[in-house]
């Protein structure tokens, strides 16, 4: 196979992309393990934030309530301190070249890769007859998002890890396979004290929008009563807390309160341990509700006033839409040019 005669400019250095199903409540586990990390990366990288809409129906989704979650979600980002002036807000059925590239690498991906990926086998569950082909090669569409803007960073929390690495061999099997340099690696970016976020009713399930208890999460729109409530009904065990973290092994629900602590206060789970080592999960709660509230309030505050502003909201999105699309698609000329498909 002859090399395409075609240079093409340099991959960026620095650049971000993540995402967020608009699926429902944003959760703390979204914030920790993904959302914060945005913000806070905004200055240092180029970043692209995405409302993955097209993920979101390979599950169906009501279409009103898709639109909702859509604004809702947009609202948390800008609550989040994702500033849209730096950074690309969009939601990703408004740029074409995230579907048109998740075709190509339909074609790249190998089935026996995606057999692999444990989030379909999950989400699957026994009747994989009856998911949509959607969801079988969503992790194609992920790493079509990633990659028309050759972005080279991915801050996403551990659930997403299979995925990036999918992400990852797609690039390098394109690149292989058409003699090209074209894709970078992207790397992952996980936070260690937030990559995995667990249900507060369960240390063995990771928080979810979708785990059919509310209590099982603490939403971005909670109230201090909600916080609250939901931390003091939180699963603890009957003992105090231990002064080191080797004394949480085997005590999911205590590792995880402790765990959120010290996200949320940006410490570690080692001074958190120090500081409460001995006290009862009562004090304890206290201590954690106190800070979360704290810390989230201000947010939902935000996210209640911009619930008022769809304007504001949407002309957000169409802007970011229109500067992810002008970033996209030369991108997509490129490819399509080393693919061999004739643009005339
Ligand atoms: P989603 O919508 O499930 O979650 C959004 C982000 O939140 C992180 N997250 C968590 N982190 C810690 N603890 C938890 N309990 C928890 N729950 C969720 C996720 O890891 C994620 O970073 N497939 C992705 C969306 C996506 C994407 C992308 C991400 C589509 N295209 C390209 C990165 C790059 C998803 O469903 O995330």
């Amino acid at each position: 196979m002859s090399t395409p005669d075609i240079s093409f400019p340099p991959a960026p250095e620095n650049r971000i992309f993540s995402g967020v199903q608009p699926t429902g409540n944003l959760h703390l586990g979204n914030y920790l393990g993904a959302i914060r990390n945005w913000a806070r990366l905004q200055d240092d990288y180029e970043g692209i934030y995405c409302l993955v809409d097209m993920h979101a129906i390979t599950v169906f989704q009501d279409p009103e309530e898709l639109r909702a979650n859509i604004r809702e979600a947009t609202a948390g980002l800008l609550a989040a301190g994702i500033d849209p002036k730096t950074s690309i807000i969009f939601n990703q059925s408004q740029v074409p070249g995230h579907a048109e590239l998740a075709w190509v690498f339909n074609c790249v991906a190998r089935m026996g890769w995606l057999n692999r990926m444990t989030q379909f086998k999950d989400k699957a569950g026994k009747n994989r007859e009856r998911a949509s082909v959607g969801l079988f090669v969503y992790p194609n569409l992920m790493a079509a998002d990633i990659l028309a803007y050759r972005a080279t960073h991915v801050p996403v929390g551990e659930d997403q890890k299979q995925h990036l690495e999918l992400a990852r061999d797609i690039a390098q099997k394109f690149n292989n396979d058409y003699g090209v340099d074209y894709f970078p690696q992207p790397e992952p970016v996980i936070q260690k004290e937030a990559a995995r976020i667990m249900s507060l009713r369960d240390g063995s399930a990771k928080m979810s929008k979708s785990d059919p208890s509310d209590a099982s999460r603490i939403n971005l729109t909670d109230d201090a009563d909600a916080i609250a409530k939901k931390i003091r009904k939180a699963r603890t065990d009957p003992e105090a807390l231990p002064g080191e973290v080797d004394g949480l092994a085997e005590r999911a629900e205590a590792r995880n309160l402790v765990g959120i602590f010290a996200a949320l206060s940006d410490s570690t789970m080692e001074d958190v341990c120090k500081d409460f080592g001995g006290s009862s999960f009562a004090d304890f709660k206290k201590a954690l509700t106190e800070l979360a509230v704290d810390k989230l309030s201000p947010m939902t505050a935000e996210m209640v006033r911009l619930a008022d502003e769809p304007a504001y909201v949407d002309g957000i999105l169409r802007d970011g839409g229109e500067r992810a699309r002008d970033l996209a698609a030369p991108n997509l000329k490129d490819i399509y040019n080393i693919v061999g498909f004739l643009q005339p």
